[in-house]
């Protein structure tokens, strides 16, 4: 088994709660926002949502109307996808697989839209989960991915007093570099990969797609909040709604990209 696979099984029970924390709100409240406009309607129509886990994009996105593909590497997030699902009604709506995302049995040119949420930082080679994604999607359709975005990832490293900690500079110019990299595991050891707003428009056009939007996705968050509140989940409804205002006028302007701890970028197939 592979150390993603492993880890997410791991991860599978307290997945959903993690997501009640204050970044994940304002994350996933960005993410819809932007993913909304181009989820299809029709039940004819075919959705790939790779890497979807929990069926966290899944469900609304069927709940609009059109099929859904949730194909996932981790069975145990896809158990808990399949509760979810069931739970909701969609099961006739949404099919449940588990595959890997960089080997797909689709044909060219299947899907309407393909999504594939916080994943991208997973793969050491990018080009090559992007390119098999743009492989199933049809020409002109629409495709959502978010990166890393290793400038802030840099920068989150620095202390409030660099001279407690003077390495902890070096460790930034690694990130920055990557000659070190910020791990989500250490058992099994996963990597984050990152990438800076230019590397992920790169990857984009040279996979054969038109970027139509990049947006930024916590411009206030890893550097200006401690980690402590932004993983607490009983920050008021209030103050969620304020920030998130605060997110939504950064994201809407086109230069705040390099801010966002990640990138959202929604793009179509030439
Ligand atoms: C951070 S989670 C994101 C889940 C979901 N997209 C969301 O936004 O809540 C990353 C997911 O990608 C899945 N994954 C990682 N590598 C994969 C691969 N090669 N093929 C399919 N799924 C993969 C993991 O099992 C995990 O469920």
């Amino acid at each position: 088994m592979e150390a993603v696979e492993k880890h997410y099984n791991r991860k599978s029970e307290s997945y959903e709660s993690v997501r009640e924390s204050l970044v994940f709100r304002i994350y996933d409240a960005i993410t819809w926002k932007y993913l909304e406009p181009y989820v299809p309607t029709s039940p004819n129509s075919l959705v790939l949502d790779a890497g979807g886990g929990t069926g966290r994009w899944a469900i609304p996105m069927a709940k609009k109307g059109s099929k859904v593909i949730l194909l996932d590497i981790s069975e145990e997030m896809l158990n808990i996808a399949r509760q979810r699902i069931e739970a909701e009604g969609l099961a006739d709506r949404i099919k449940i697989e588990k595959g890997d995302m960089r080997r797909l049995d689709y044909p060219n040119d299947t899907f309407d839209l393909v999504l594939s949420e916080h994943t991208l930082f997973l793969f050491d080679q990018p080009d090559q989960m992007v390119s098999e994604l743009v492989r199933v999607l049809k020409r002109g359709a629409p495709i959502v991915l978010s990166a890393q975005n290793r400038l802030v990832q840099a920068l989150a490293h620095l202390p409030d007093d660099a001279t407690a900690n003077p390495e902890i500079l070096q460790k930034a110019h690694k990130v920055f570099h990557r000659q070190h990299y910020s791990m989500l595991s250490e058992d099994p050891p996963i990597k984050i990969h990152t990438l800076t707003p230019d590397e992920f428009r790169d990857l984009l056009e040279r996979s054969g797609l038109t970027v139509k939007r990049m947006v930024c996705k916590g411009a206030t968050m890893p550097l200006r909040f401690s980690q402590q509140f932004l993983m607490r989940t009983d920050v008021p409804d209030q103050t969620v709604a304020d920030i998130l205002q605060l997110e939504l006028a950064f994201s809407e302007q086109p230069d705040t990209i390099a801010m966002g701890g990640h990138i959202q970028a929604i793009a179509r197939k030439k």
